[in-house]
């Protein structure tokens, strides 16, 4: 049984246990998860048909099924033309009326109308129901592809810091361009998301965009990325200085902070509640005077998504299991002078959290191990 068929029978026997039919998936991580089909959603309807208690089917434009069929293991592959549209196949493949089916959370708005008025007497709700409790736990197939993506990011982590006070001068912009250039030299197929570098004040801003502001001695920059392996991203940060003395009250804060992240890591073990995690982290902050300055969440689940669950929030309550991923990256923000963030991905293990990247937490660049 390959993985994605061993994911789909546990979707079925949760789709059971929350008194749902099926589920009907459209391009997107949830459909890649369960069938290995990495599509993209378009006008022509492709979607996945997932029955409690029957094999699933996938319906495809007829253009994209010898794509389809190479990449899944889905034996029933239902393609349809352009001339008649969907319609006739789906006639077939429905042939009892349910009465709850759980779509894809991120489904065109066209296609659940239509599905809504196929079935007026069903009700409907989310695939992430039945498919989410599944996504947090990882697999291994999972963790080894965001292991190696970790490492990926790590390795490009050790590259801007080794470009010492030679980053001093370029702009942000250049600094994201030198780290997307190493993410795929180590590996990476490209970014996980648009890199962060926020040197000076603009650190202050957690999600700035990079901008034509150059580097100054003693910037703390705020560096945030991740790139993709085998589709799973990693996501890393770190704040350096690049060289000369930094601001006035930079390093309390960048002491709260990492304490803070070391904080979060220690206190994550399974059968802690997401809500215990953060605030482990948040209460260092908070008696270092910052409280109100930590302005996000502590962390997020990664997998197909970058973000995704578990959410590690305040008064979060899930419990951690053995195979969940995700960040632990405190920051502290102060506006118009710089900001302080610190992430790893953790993932949790039998009996603690097991810490997928590995570079350097100090602040100077010189001192990188
Ligand atoms: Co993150």
């Amino acid at each position: 049984m390959t993985p994605f068929e061993r994911r789909t029978r546990r979707a079925q026997s949760r789709l059971g246990a929350v008194g749902a039919d099926a589920l009907v998936l459209t391009p997107g991580p949830n459909l890649y998860y369960l069938s290995g089909v990495d599509a993209e959603q378009s006008e022509r309807l492709t979607c996945l048909i997932v029955p409690a208690d029957d094999d699933p089917t996938l319906v495809v434009p007829s253009l994209e099924a010898p794509t389809v069929r190479t990449a899944t293991w889905v034996e029933d592959v239902q393609p349809w033309d352009d001339d008649t549209g969907p319609e006739p196949v789906l006639d077939e493949v429905w042939d009892a009326a349910p009465s709850r089916l759980l779509l894809a959370d991120r489904m065109w708005t066209r296609f659940s109308f239509e599905l809504q008025r196929r079935f007026p007497n069903a009700s409907f709700g989310l695939a992430s129901e039945a498919v989410g409790p599944l996504r947090r736990r990882k697999d291994d197939l999972e963790r080894d592809a965001l292991r190696a993506a970790a490492r990926a990011a790590d390795a490009t982590m050790r590259d801007v810091r080794a470009l010492g006070d030679e980053a001093i001068g370029h702009t942000e912009a250049n600094l994201a361009a030198f780290i997307e250039e190493r993410l795929d030299a180590h590996g990476g197929t490209g970014v996980a998301f648009e890199p962060i570098v926020a040197a000076g004040p603009n650190g202050a801003d957690p999600h700035h965009e990079n901008g034509d502001r150059e580097i100054r001695a003693g910037d703390p920059v705020v560096l945030d990325f991740g790139t993709r392996i085998d589709r799973y991203p990693s996501d890393t940060t770190r704040t350096v200085v690049f060289g000369g003395e930094p601001p006035t009250g930079f390093e309390a804060v960048y002491t709260a902070v990492r304490e803070a992240q070391a904080a979060g890591v220690a206190a994550a073990e399974p059968g802690v509640t997401t809500g215990a995690v953060d605030r482990a982290a948040r209460s260092v902050i908070e008696e270092a005077g910052y409280g109100d300055r930590f302005v996000h969440r502590t962390g997020h689940g990664v997998g197909l998504d970058v973000h995704e669950e578990p959410y590690v929030v305040a008064g979060g309550d899930v419990e951690l299991e053995a195979g969940m991923v995700f960040s632990v990256e405190p920051g502290v923000y102060l506006p118009d002078r710089f900001g302080v963030r610190i992430e790893d991905l953790v993932v949790i293990s039998d009996d603690g959290a097991e810490r997928l990247n590995d570079t350097d937490h100090g602040w100077n660049v010189d001192d990188a191990t």
